[in-house]
């Protein structure tokens, strides 16, 4: 079963396209309704790309930007998707404001759909979690592929629920790291785990409140053509 789906919310008999249908509507409310646009990167993003030398990097399911914001004023040039057309229009907005639009290619995609073009030395995908449908497997291994040789995928998923995530629903449950790599399904001569782990850390809400929370970390590495 693909990962996704273990969250176990997804509606009984809807065809592909009503189900993307039903995904935009969902995202798109979500962002719309968003009073404030915190876009702090990711921990693990800056954690993991900070060492790295800046080139090209795709952002999947971008949200509100931050990594893709933190990626490009370090140099990268970035390209950020998602099912939102109101994020995929408010990245868009932010980085033209930082001064950054000629590093940020900002795409609408539904992923269960289309894959942006490219090839790319970073791909992150940080929560990439939905509550509908989707061959989430399929999408990062698609992104595995897009990998430049020695680029890395970085996939960052829950492992646990911060108090104010959106999605509260109790049954919930995340892949480990362990099947993420599993989903991928690479041929372990080509592809290399570097990282699967399941730190935590203290995390702060949006309206300042914190917590701890579990994280599933998994960094796959794409061999070069001398390996
Ligand atoms: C939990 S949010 C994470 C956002 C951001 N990466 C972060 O770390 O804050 C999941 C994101 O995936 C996007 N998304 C969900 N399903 C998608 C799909 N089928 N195609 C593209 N993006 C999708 C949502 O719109 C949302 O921005």
């Amino acid at each position: 079963m693909d990962s996704t789906r273990r969250h176990g919310q997804a509606p009984g008999d809807v065809t592909g396209e009503t189900n993307g249908q039903h995904a935009e509507l969902f995202w798109e409310r979500h962002y719309r309704a968003r009073r404030a646009w915190d876009a702090r990167a990711n921990p693990l993003l800056t954690e993991t790309a900070a060492p790295l030398r800046p080139g090209a990097a795709l952002d999947l399911g971008c949200g509100a930007g931050g990594d893709t914001l933190w990626l490009a004023r370090r140099g990268w040039h970035v390209t950020a998707v998602d099912i939102s057309t109101t994020a995929v229009v408010r990245v868009r907005e932010r980085a033209r404001d930082l001064g950054v639009a000629d590093r940020v290619v900002a795409e609408h995609h539904d992923l269960a759909r289309s894959f942006p073009d490219g090839e790319f030395d970073l791909v992150s995908a940080h929560y990439f979690h939905t509550p509908f449908p989707l061959l989430r497997d399929r999408v990062l291994r698609t992104a595995a592929h897009a990998l430049r040789p020695g680029g890395l995928l970085l996939v960052v998923d829950h492992g646990s629920t911060a108090p104010w995530s959106w999605n509260q629903d109790p049954d919930v449950r995340y892949p480990t790291p362990a099947e993420i790599a599993a989903g991928l399904g690479l041929d372990p001569a080509r592809w290399s785990v570097l990282r699967s782990d399941t730190p935590s850390r203290r995390a702060t809400g949006p309206a300042g409140e914190s917590a701890t929370v579990i994280d599933h970390v998994l960094v796959v590495r794409r061999a070069t053509e001398a390996e």
